[in-house]
């Protein structure tokens, strides 16, 4: 199982979707900024789903369309779910199912291509179906609360961080409440892309 985060700070509780938004565009440049299109949107696209027009640099889109080649679940909490208006039904992967984390199952789910599942019996009960669903790959988490229960739980296998360089004023801490033992990490790759670098780490167990 994989995890793909950002360093983003964007989104505490008392800022608006509007600052949210307008925040969180910085960090998203670089899904713009390139000329090569991503193969599994564009193939979401000619199927009449509705996907962001990503053009990324060439080795950022390497790094992106392997993170989707690999992919076969997401596992994310209600709050990225509602902030992203449910992706339309379709997921933030067209295609792969979806497994949310929540106390309260919403009324109305929109259909779309990605199968949703809300989750209410806890984390390793949303990894443990979303494993089932991925089959030999991997699972990917994300947010902040979930990563951070799947740290602290010994679930999460990488570590990817797409790193941008701006420093945000406010908003949602990635690394905090994961107790206090140290946890390592092994850098497994670094690549410096045009306004970002991905990073990879394995979480030693
Ligand atoms: N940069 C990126 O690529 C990226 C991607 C995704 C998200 N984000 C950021 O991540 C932030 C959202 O993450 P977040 O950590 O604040 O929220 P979150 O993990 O998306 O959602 C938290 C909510 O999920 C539900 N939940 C979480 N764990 C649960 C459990 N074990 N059992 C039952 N329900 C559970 C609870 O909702 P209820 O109690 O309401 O049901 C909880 O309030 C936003 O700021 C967004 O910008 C960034």
């Amino acid at each position: 199982m994989a995890v793909t985060v950002k360093l983003d700070r964007a989104g505490a509780t008392t800022m608006t979707l509007h600052v949210w938004a307008a925040c969180s565009m910085r960090l998203f440049d670089w899904y713009f900024d390139g000329d090569t299109p991503i193969r599994h949107y564009q193939e979401a696209a000619s199927r009449g789903v509705s996907v962001p027009p990503f053009k990324l640099s060439g080795s950022s889109a390497e790094v992106f369309e392997e993170l989707i080649e690999g992919g076969g679940a997401v596992v994310t909490g209600r709050r990225t779910y509602d902030i992203a208006g449910a992706w339309g039904g379709n997921g933030p992967l067209p295609g792969l199912p979806l497994f949310v984390l929540t106390h309260n199952i919403p009324e109305h789910v929109p259909h779309g291509e990605s199968r949703y599942t809300f989750v209410t019996d806890g984390v390793e009960s949303a990894i443990e179906h979303a494993k089932a669903a991925a089959g030999d790959k991997y699972v990917s988490v994300m947010g902040a609360s979930v990563p951070q229960q799947c740290l602290r739980a010994g679930l999460l296998d990488e570590i990817q961080i797409h790193l941008v360089p701006v420093l945000l004023g406010a908003g949602v801490r990635l690394f905090e409440h994961l107790g206090s033992e140290s946890i390592e990490l092994e850098t497994i790759r670094v690549v410096d892309s045009p306004g970002v670098t991905h990073l990879r780490f394995r979480v030693v167990k």
